[in-house]
């Protein structure tokens, strides 16, 4: 079978698939016509989040039994297309999510402690120490939107280090909540109460956009962290409260459109601290989303049940 892969992904996952008997083909930053062109003859295709899965690669790809997502986040595979043309979507949720909560306390403490900022002036020569005054976590309140895989691994890490724990997810319950020591709020007291905001819900319809202007000025003086997805907070809205100093400060893994555009509004806005997109960007998850990825394919193609499917 021909296994199509379009975004990298670490050998170990090309090399289980290759021991398997599989050809596996390599095309990154394939788009437009020539992603159709390249998935004409693909049983499978493998991505991550730089690849759009649309109608049209299903259309072009009458061969392909299985998309697989070397990650954890689906919101660029047409899911609804997918199962139109009777193609099987898997993912890898669990590699990842240590990484990611691991980027998520790091940016944390780069927002509170402005240790980016602090650090390219240090570059150009400048002893800035009177410059950066930060804030300590300690004692200090998270807020925690969509306390899943990535956000209780977060409350537990943030948790440890002397933060009080307020989450807002209407899809778990206290129970669960309690262990983690985090009190279930609903959505606007989770706002009103953080000092620190961390997102963690996947992209659907209904977190798009869910938090812009009105929910950023009910944080008033607090920071907002983001490693889950960009469209969840509206960036512009985000620039302008950090910008008029109703935010203290923001730190940003994750963009609407990526690779993200040089004028992007949060590109501009000096407390503002950004990555692109390295929350899943450790060795160890990338070995463990792309092994487990490959996996599930060779199942597929054995006809036998796919783990994430
Ligand atoms: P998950 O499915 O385990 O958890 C998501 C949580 O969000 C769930 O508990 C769900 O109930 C909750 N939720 C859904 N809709 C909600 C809403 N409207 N309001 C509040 N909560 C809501 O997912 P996860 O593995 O924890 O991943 C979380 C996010 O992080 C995803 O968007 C994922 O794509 C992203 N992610 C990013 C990186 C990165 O590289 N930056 C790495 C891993 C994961
Ligand atoms: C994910 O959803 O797993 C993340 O986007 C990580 C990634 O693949 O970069």
């Amino acid at each position: 079978m021909k296994v199509l892969v379009t975004d990298p992904i670490a050998d170990a996952g090309l090399t289980r698939l290759r021991d398997a008997g599989h050809e596996v083909e390599t095309a990154y930053d394939v788009e437009g016509a020539a992603l159709l062109d390249a998935v004409a003859d693909a049983n499978a295709l493998v991505v991550r989040s730089g690849t759009d899965v649309t109608e049209a690669v299903f259309e072009a790809a009458p061969d392909l039994v299985i998309v697989g997502r070397a990650g954890i986040g689906v919101d660029n595979i047409d899911i609804d297309a997918a199962t139109d043309h009777g193609v099987i979507v898997a993912n890898a949720p669990e590699g990842n999510v240590r990484a990611a909560a691991e980027h998520t306390v790091a940016m944390t403490f780069a927002t509170a402690r402005s240790i980016p900022q602090a650090h390219a002036r240090l570059r150009t020569g400048e002893w800035a120490k009177g410059d950066y005054l930060g804030t300590e976590l300690n004692a200090k309140t998270l807020g925690v939107v969509g306390l899943g895989r990535v956000g209780q691994e977060v409350a537990k890490r943030l948790g440890s280090l002397g933060m009080d724990l307020v989450a807002y997810d209407p899809y778990i319950g206290q129970e669960r909540a309690d262990q983690l020591g985090a009190e279930l709020v609903e959505f606007e007291a989770c706002l009103e109460r953080a000092d620190f905001l961390t997102v963690h819900t996947p992209l659907t319809p209904e977190t798009e956009g869910m938090i812009a202007g009105d929910e950023l000025a009910l944080m008033e003086g607090g920071y907002l962290v983001n490693c889950a997805r960009g469209g969840v907070v509206d960036e512009d809205a985000l620039a302008a409260a950090v910008e008029d100093g109703t935010l203290a400060g923001a730190a940003v893994d994750v963009f609407a459109d990526e690779p993200v555009s040089p004028d992007n509004p949060l590109l501009a806005v000096d407390d503002v601290v950004v990555t692109p997109h390295l929350g899943a960007s450790t060795e160890a998850a990338q070995e463990h989303v792309a092994t487990s990825i490959a996996d599930q394919i060779v199942a597929a193609f054995a006809d036998e049940p796919v783990a994430n499917a």
